[in-house]
């Protein structure tokens, strides 16, 4: 049998290198305009999402790719407006500082958390959901810990977040919201990147209707804290400090 000779792909990837290269300087740059149409849009009181401008942007595109790539360029772009997006949705005044050395944890909050306040506050509480971050910022920080919060009404933006926390987080709190009694994706996304995790829910879900004892996610995490309003984000970074300080991989 003759050997397979030597696959060399160097030039290609040189190129690729290269292309590379422009791409995250444009991407930084790209990401630098949208941070200040968020800071303009935050100062007159205009919402984040803007349908028709997406659109438009989309339609652009289209134009300028060949057909088959059309649906792959419509990807690229809506992940770079779910970024932008969410970018612009952060109030820099609530984005903590980062502490080198620390552990970082990455807190989702699922649909409708967005609400807190207007939605049902006999259950829920009339703290807002920006309270919640506020409150999520300064425990981690009284917790030592580096604390990223992340809420979305999206099960498959929840689904990427989880993805993508794996090399960049150390543990996640999730409080999936209605995602938590259906979401076998968002199960498989935590089994998947098989970080600590504790599940979170402001109201005894045990003690309400019969659908919201069952949790999907429950499975991949480490504990579940409900009942506790605010508390149980606490109660959960506490839990994952200790486990992340006992099982700490050696550097
Ligand atoms: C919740 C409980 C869920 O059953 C509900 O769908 C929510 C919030 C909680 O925090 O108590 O949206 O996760």
């Amino acid at each position: 049998m003759t050997d397979k000779p030597e696959l060399d792909l160097s030039d290609p990837r040189a190129e690729i290198d290269s292309i590379d290269d422009q791409l995250i300087r444009l991407f930084v740059e790209r990401m630098a305009r949208t941070d200040e149409i968020g800071r303009r849009k935050s100062a007159a009181g205009v919402p984040v999402f803007n349908a028709s401008r997406e659109e438009e942007i989309l339609q652009k595109v289209d134009r300028l790719v060949p057909e088959d790539l059309r649906e792959d360029i419509r990807q690229l772009y809506r992940s770079l407006f779910a970024c932008s997006r969410a970018r612009q949705s952060r109030n820099p005044a609530r984005l903590g500082k980062q502490v080198p050395g620390r552990p970082s944890v990455l807190v989702l909050n699922g649909p409708n958390l967005n609400l807190l306040g207007i939605r049902e506050p006999d259950l829920y509480g009339k703290r807002d959901y920006a309270a919640l971050e506020d409150y999520l910022i300064q425990t981690g920080q009284d917790e030592g810990l580096n604390v990223t919060c992340v809420q979305s009404n999206s099960e498959a933006y929840l689904v990427e977040r989880i993805q993508n926390a794996l090399g960049i987080y150390d543990a996640i709190v999730i409080n999936p919201a209605a995602y938590t009694h259906t979401s076998v994706a968002l199960l498989d996304a935590l089994k998947a990147v098989s970080l600590p995790c504790v599940e979170v829910h402001l109201t005894d879900v045990s003690a309400r209707e019969d659908f919201r004892t069952v949790s999907y996610v429950r499975e991949a995490c480490l504990d579940c804290f409900a009942g506790f309003g605010f508390e149980g984000y606490r109660k959960a970074f506490r839990l994952l400090k200790t486990y992340l300080t006992k099982n700490k991989k050696p550097a």
